[in-house]
C-alpha cells in the first residue's frame, strides 16, 4: 500500500503525514522543519494563533534558497485565527501569516474554530475584566467563508477547509459554498475515532486530517490545568494501551506508528506534533508495514466515542462555551 497523499476533489495533493506545530515554540520550531524536512516530510501544519509561522518561514526559506526543495514540493497549512472570523479580516491575517512564512500562497487554508472572538487590538484572546473571553456573537460562517473562497481567487490559498466544526456546521458551509471545503482538521485519535464525522466528510468528498494522532501525550498537562473540572478529563494513553503495544510488538514498530497507521489506512491525513529529530524521523517511518484487517478492528473496537476525547466543553473548549456557534454539544 503506497498511501503517499489524499487527493481531495480538485485534485490537489495533501501528503498523509505532516508535521504537527501546535505548541512548538519559535525555538523549538526551526529544527523541527529542518528535521521534518530532511526525514522527508513534505506537510507542515501551522496557524496564526500558534505564534511561529515566522520561524517555520524561516526554516522553509533556507530550504528553498539552497535549491533542495522548490515551493510545489512544499505542503503548507496555516489557519485563521478566532479574531479574524469575520470576512473582513480573513485577507488581513492570512498575508500575515504569508509574510511570516515568507510565502506567495498556502497550499491550504483553515478557519481554526468555528467560535469567532472580538478584535482588540492584537490580543489573540481577549478576555473582560472577569477573564471571560470576548466572543462575537454575530459570526456568521456563510458570510466567512465568501471571505475564504476571496483567498482562492486572489491566489493566497490553493484550498480551502474548516478546523473543529461539527457535521451541522460544515452542512451549512457546504450548501452556500461557491468553493467546497477540501479538508476538515479535528480531533481524531484511537480512543476518540470520530467515524461519523468521517463518514459524513467522506459523502461530501471533504478530505479528514487528525490533529493529536497519538493522544497528544504532552498536553496532559495543559488539558488538566485549563478544565473546570480537572477529575472530568480523562487519562488518556493510547501509546500504552496494551493492544496497541502487542501489535506494534508483531511489527516491530512504536506504538507511535501504530497508532499513525490505523488513522492513515483509513485514508485520514495524520500531523504528530514532536520537536525531538528521533520521534519526527520515527513519525514518518510509517510506509513500509501494513495493518492486517484483523488488527485495524482490534484497534477500532477501542474507540470510545466522546468519553475518549481531549478537547472539548471540559478542557480547551471552555471558553467557547455558551457561544452560538460551540461546536462540541452535536453528536458529530
Ligand atoms: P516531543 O515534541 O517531545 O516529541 P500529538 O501529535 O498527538 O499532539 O502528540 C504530540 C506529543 O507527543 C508531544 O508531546 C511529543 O513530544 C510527543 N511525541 C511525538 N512523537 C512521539 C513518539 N513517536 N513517541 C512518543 N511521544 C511522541
Amino acid at each position: 500500500m503506497s498511501l503517499k497523499d489524499v487527493v481531495f476533489y480538485n485534485g490537489q495533493k495533501m501528503p498523509i503525514v505532516g508535521l504537527g506545530t501546535w505548541q512548538s515554540s519559535v525555538e523549538e520550531v526551526v529544527g523541527a522543519v529542518d528535521a521534518a524536512l530532511e526525514a522527508g516530510y513534505r506537510h507542515i501544519d501551522t496557524a496564526y494563533m500558534y505564534q511561529n509561522e515566522a520561524a517555520i518561514g524561516k526554516a522553509l526559506k533556507k530550504w528553498l534558497d539552497s535549491g533542495r526543495l522548490k515551493r510545489e514540493d512544499l505542503f503548507i497549512v496555516t489557519k485563521l485565527p478566532v479574531v479574524g472570523n469575520r470576512k473582513e479580516s480573513v485577507e488581513k491575517y492570512l498575508k500575515r501569516s504569508l509574510a511570516a512564512l515568507q510565502l506567495d500562497y498556502v497550499d491550504l487554508y483553515l478557519i481554526h474554530h468555528p467560535v469567532g472572538l472580538l478584535e482588540r487590538g492584537e490580543e489573540l484572546w481577549p478576555t473582560d475584566a472577569s477573564g471571560k473571553f470576548l466572543h462575537d456573537k454575530n459570526t456568521d460562517h456563510v458570510s466567512l467563508w465568501k471571505g475564504m473562497e476571496a483567498q482562492v481567487d486572489a491566489g493566497r490559498a490553493r484550498s480551502i477547509g474548516l478546523s473543529n466544526f461539527n457535521s451541522s456546521q460544515i452542512k451549512r458551509i457546504v450548501k452556500s459554498a461557491r468553493i467546497q471545503p477540501a479538508n476538515l482538521q479535528v480531533e481524531l485519535q484511537l480512543y476518540f475515532q470520530q467515524r461519523e464525522l468521517a463518514a459524513f466528510c467522506n459523502a461530501l468528498d471533504i478530505t479528514v486530517c487528525a490533529y493529536s494522532p497519538i493522544g497528544s501525550p504532552g498536553s496532559a498537562e495543559f488539558v488538566k490545568k485549563l478544565a473546570k473540572d480537572s477529575d472530568s478529563v480523562p487519562n488518556l494513553k493510547p501509546l500504552t494501551d496494551p493492544v496497541v503495544e502487542k501489535i506494534a510488538k508483531k511489527h516491530k514498530k512504536t506504538a507511535a506508528q501504530v497508532l499513525l497507521r490505523h488513522i492513515m489506512q483509513k485514508g485520514i491525513v495524520v500531523i504528530p506534533k514532536s520537536i525531538n529529530p528521533a520521534r519526527i524521523k520515527q513519525n514518518f517511518d510509517v510506509f513500509d508495514f501494513e495493518l492486517s484487517a484483523e488488527e485495524m478492528q482490534e484497534l477500532n473496537a477501542l474507540d470510545r466515542g466522546k468519553a475518549g476525547r481531549m478537547f472539548d466543553n471540559r478542557t480547551l473548549g471552555t471558553m467557547f462555551a455558551d457561544h452560538p456557534e460551540e461546536p462540541y454539544s452535536a453528536d458529530y
